[in-house]
């Protein structure tokens, strides 16, 4: 695209009301409005791809406690994008045409920085998709989190999700003998089971996840990445071997209704004795990690090892309903839309 072709006005997604419970379609407003200018040093960018999350819902809050700020009422909202460049500083590394990627989705076009965006390569990661999915996450609660070892049993929770359906399969990759998911539908487990080789699923919503853990894994857990907390860390930390690692890195259960604590009552007395570690893990904490994953997560996508499963919404109006589908368990994977 060149500036010549750009129009007067784009369209936006702005936060127009903090949700207390439930979103709906009332918490977000599509605003046309005139096409921002980049300024000194700054770059224009056509957006094509955004993908959302989980963690959108807990910014919407005011008070979210997350590492970037918060979203504003009357402001654009964000998320991860990939976008063509329209126009680059001269003399810097950017050139129109350019597919980069940054965190100004939920509009059509942007004005950034020029080192706010990233380059995208696509013989590193072969699909601008990979670039917009949970993989960086996935791969540290797997590598750091639960710190998978070579025949293990592993158990994802949120197995479906856009993190989870990474996490199984670096797992398997990682050299982990039994991989458990749990997920909301038989739907969802099937494909776990069936695409993604996952051996067992359980089900939230249908018995104990506890009696159902310990069914799918007789012999106990040896690692865990936990994307839910709640009763799915309980059941975890029930079926958890002796030296066993638990990668906390989401809070499902509490997340998806507005919730920014997740409490969980755990029998400290019985984890000391089974010496059990529990691990808070972040991107933002791990940094150091993410050079070896683009490599081998690159190579595993060439190589037709992994896939980046993802549901795929088409047009800005459809942000909103991405996210609110999402939260409600719709789809399988990362979700992303076509802007
Ligand atoms: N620590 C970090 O650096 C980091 C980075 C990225 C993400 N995270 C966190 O990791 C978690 C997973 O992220 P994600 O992007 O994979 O999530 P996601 O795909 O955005 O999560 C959506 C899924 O949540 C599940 N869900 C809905 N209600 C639930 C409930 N009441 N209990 C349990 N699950 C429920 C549904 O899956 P089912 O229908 O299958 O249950 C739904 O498809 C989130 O908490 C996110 O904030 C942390």
């Amino acid at each position: 695209m060149s500036p010549s072709n750009v129009p007067a006005t784009h369209r936006e997604v702005r936060l127009a009301s903090r949700p207390e419970r439930a979103l709906d379609s009332d918490h977000f407003v599509v605003a046309e409005v005139p096409l921002p200018q980049p300024g000194p040093g700054q770059v224009l960018v056509r957006n094509r791809l955004m993908s959302v999350a989980a963690s959108l819902r807990t910014l919407m809050r005011g008070d979210a406690g997350m590492p970037m700020p918060s979203f504003e009422v009357g402001r654009p909202l964000s998320a991860p994008a990939v976008g063509e460049v329209v126009t680059a500083p001269e003399g810097g590394t950017l050139r129109p045409g350019d597919l980069v990627s940054h965190w100004a989705g939920f509009r059509e076009y942007a004005v950034m920085e020029a080192d706010a965006v990233q380059p995208v390569d696509l013989t590193v990661l072969p699909d601008p998709v990979a670039y917009l999915s949970q993989g960086p996450s996935a791969w540290i609660g797997v590598v750091r989190g639960a710190e998978v070892r070579e025949g293990d049993t592993v158990f994802v929770s949120g197995a479906a999700g856009g993190l989870g359906t990474l996490a199984g399969q670096f797992a398997r990759l990682r050299g982990a003998g039994r991989v458990i998911g749990s997920t909301s539908s038989q739907r969802k487990a099937d494909y776990l089971i069936e695409t993604l080789g996952y051996d067992a699923v359980v089900l939230r919503g249908a018995g104990p996840i506890e009696d159902q853990l310990r069914k799918a894994a007789p012999e106990g857990i040896d690692a865990v990445v936990d994307t839910v907390g709640g009763e799915q860390l309980q059941a975890a930390l029930a079926l958890a071997r002796p030296g066993a690692r638990v990668g906390l890195i989401g809070a499902l259960s509490a997340q998806v209704s507005g919730e920014n604590t997740a409490p969980v009552e755990i029998d400290v007395f019985s984890l000391i004795l089974r010496g059990i570690q529990l691990r808070g893990v972040s991107g933002a904490r791990h940094r150091d990690a993410l050079a070896e994953y683009q490599e081998t997560f690159g190579r595993w996508l060439r190589e037709g090892s992994v896939t980046v499963p993802h549901a795929r919404l088409s047009g800005i109006d459809q942000a909103p309903r991405a996210l609110m589908e999402l939260l409600e368990g719709h789809h399988i994977g990362t979700v992303v839309v076509e802007l």
